[in-house]
């Protein structure tokens, strides 16, 4: 049982901190420092009340420039929560999630902006791409931080943009609209798990960039997690392609996952045929 902050850090990184050794382990930090994705949930709904005070919260998020370039769609029709759950079926907690958002990019507002306002957007480009992609992911992980807040757990999905034409079909994305991902929402059954991070001496850098321990650092990083808990054959990314193996540390996964490309049609394509111009 963590009684301070340190606790809970160490618990994170799997090494020792000094970090938050005065500071009992309650309160927001606690929860921030001891939160996990969630993909189990009971059959509990979420009231329409809690949803809307939680997609005010998303709504609270910093935006760039205050320019409010993102949307959130709710999909709560069963036929269309089906149509995406279908999309992956490898990810029951899609369908099994009391409540499904997807977190989407929206040039298109502004656009309406400023013809409305008689002014044309000059700013159709990779940088606008960007900014409203940020906004959304800002929104995504308020939304989770306030569910979180609330006993809610959550879960990203990414993996529906390998649907791109499917998923803008199904929630009807005019151009300029993009999902950056779907997020599942429900009252967690069980703990979940906690996923052990890379160690600040990787992450974070003091004043100037610094990967110079990245051999050891790496290698410790490994055996540690692999110590807490190893990766489990079925979770061993294309073990078609490269075999199980009983030491498959984090990096040999990650490894194994960038060195094939994602499954997913060409999103730069997708985008440009979407009035993104990207350029
Ligand atoms: C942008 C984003 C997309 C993600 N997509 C998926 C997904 O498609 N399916 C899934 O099960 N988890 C997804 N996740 C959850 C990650 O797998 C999870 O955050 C990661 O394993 C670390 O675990 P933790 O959040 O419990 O610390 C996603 C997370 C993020 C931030």
């Amino acid at each position: 049982m963590a009684k301070t902050l340190a606790d809970l850090i160490e618990a994170r990184f799997g090494v020792e901190s000094r970090a938050g050794i005065d500071m009992p382990a309650e309160g927001p930090l606690a929860r921030i420092l001891a939160r996990r994705t969630q993909r189990r949930y009971t059959e509990q709904p979420i009231e329409d009340d809690l949803l809307d005070v939680l997609l005010a919260c998303a709504q609270s998020a910093s935006s760039k420039s205050d320019l409010q370039q993102m949307s959130i769609a709710v999909v709560q029709e069963p036929s269309s929560r089906k149509r995406i759950a279908d999309l992956l079926p490898a990810m029951p907690w899609i369908a099994q999630a009391p409540v499904f958002l997807v977190f989407l990019g929206d040039m298109r507002r502004n656009m309406r902006v400023c013809e409305r306002r008689g002014r044309k957007h000059v700013n159709n480009n990779l940088d606008t791409f960007f900014n409203t992609a940020v906004d959304a992911a800002l929104a995504m992980q308020t939304f989770t931080m306030a569910a979180e807040a609330v006993g809610l757990g959550c879960c990203p999905i990414s993996h529906i943009r390998n649907h791109m034409q499917a998923l803008t079909d199904v929630l009807g994305l005019p151009p300029g609209v993009f999902p950056i991902a779907g997020l599942c929402v429900g009252w967690p059954q069980g703990e979940g798990r906690l996923a052990m991070r890379l160690p600040p001496a990787m992450v974070v850098h003091r004043e100037r960039y610094d990967d110079g321990n990245f051999e050891q650092e790496l290698e410790a990083y490994d055996r540690r997690r692999h110590e807490q808990a190893p990766i489990a054959p079925a979770s061993q990314r294309h073990a078609d392609k490269f075999g199980v193996v009983d030491y498959c540390p984090w990096s040999e996964n990650v490894s194994r996952q960038l060195s094939l490309p994602e499954p997913r049609p060409d999103f730069g394509a997708f985008l440009k045929s979407h009035g993104f111009e990207l350029a």
